[in-house]
């Protein structure tokens, strides 16, 4: 394999110039816009024969956009003979719809596998998915990195007191056990019900002792707020003395962050997987970059190095 491309669509050019800081490399050149007619139109301005390519494009909001941007950036890619094509999605929109658990209803999470393969990639490469699962929904090689790292070491510096790390639900209580064990802390978990298919969410239950501690609630992503503030009045009304929250992705859809604003979390901590505008913004909310490891992962990927040795 050749020399080693970096381009991005529109999603996100803040973190594809900070992994292409970190390789040291210039980002690679491409027109990417919308004619007025809402058609996406690609160019990739340099020769990518036989070249190493990486496309880095969080499924965010825009979500339809982003996501048709990176299927004709891949077909660009494809039809101008990269040598081997990998989409870096930090973020996997549609992540959460994994399972037929009603009828007549669709696996959107495999259909993006399937239209991100076909469009072009060779490897995909991604932060924390919704559900490790979703790997097995591609037939090409998938490398899925973890934020925990970045947000265990960044509560490791504050050491707070008789901490204890809580999971916001059931599903995310297996990372949230491996950031209690990094964290030298005890676990509880938050039984929480979703209502219909809206968004809102009742939070249940708080299994295991908080009342006394720092309690840090974990997540894979923020995205209403709904559940986080939902966490947050349960445990201080079990006894916490002060609530801290962390996720990896910051959706921050509607009105969560004046949730945040207005609730009495003491600090949000996420990484910058999908981009938060200024507006989006408040002193309680400390983002992360994951810029240096997206770049660490790629120059691995790159030069045949073990990326799960970045976490041993
Ligand atoms: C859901 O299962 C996810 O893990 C998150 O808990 C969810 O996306 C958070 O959503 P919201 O912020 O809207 O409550």
């Amino acid at each position: 394999m050749d020399d080693l491309k970096v381009f991005s669509g529109n999603a996100h050019p803040a973190l594809a110039r900070g992994i292409a800081e970190y390789l040291g490399i210039p980002l690679g050149e491409a027109e990417v816009f919308e004619f007025s007619n809402e058609n996406i139109f690609v160019r990739i301005l340099e020769n990518v024969r036989q070249r190493d390519v990486f496309v880095i494009q969080p499924i965010c909001p825009p979500v339809s956009k982003n996501l048709m941007e990176l299927f004709i950036m891949l077909d660009a890619l494809k039809r101008a003979s990269a040598g081997r094509i990998t989409a870096v999605t930090p973020y996997y929109g549609y992540g959460r719809t994994d399972k037929k658990d009603q009828p007549r209803v669709p696996i959107t999470a495999r259909l993006v596998a399937d239209l991100i393969t076909t469009a072009g990639a060779n490897r995909l490469l991604t932060v924390d998915l919704h559900a490790a699962q979703i790997q097995g929904f591609f037939n090409i090689p998938v490398d899925e990195l973890t934020a925990l790292y970045l947000l265990s070491h960044y509560f490791g510096e504050k050491a707070l007191d008789d901490l204890v790390v809580v999971a916001t639900d059931i599903g995310i209580s297996k990372r949230a056990r491996d950031l209690a064990a990094r964290l030298n802390a005890p676990l509880a978990i938050i039984e929480k019900r979703r209502l219909g298919n809206i968004s809102e969410t009742e939070t249940l239950n708080v299994i295991g002792d908080v009342a006394g501690r720092h309690a840090l609630t974990v997540d894979d992503e923020i995205d209403t707020g709904g559940s986080l503030v939902g966490a947050v009045s349960a445990l201080l009304e079990q006894g916490a003395i002060e609530v801290y929250a962390c996720c990896t992705h910051p959706v921050f859809s509607g009105s969560a962050v004046q949730g945040i604003a207005s609730s009495p979390v003491k600090e949000v901590v996420v990484a910058d997987t999908i981009p938060v505008p200024d507006h989006k913004r408040n002193e309680k909310i400390t983002i992360l970059p994951v810029a240096p490891l997206l770049g660490e992962a790629i120059h691995r990927i790159h030069t045949g190095l073990s990326v799960g040795a970045l976490f041993e």
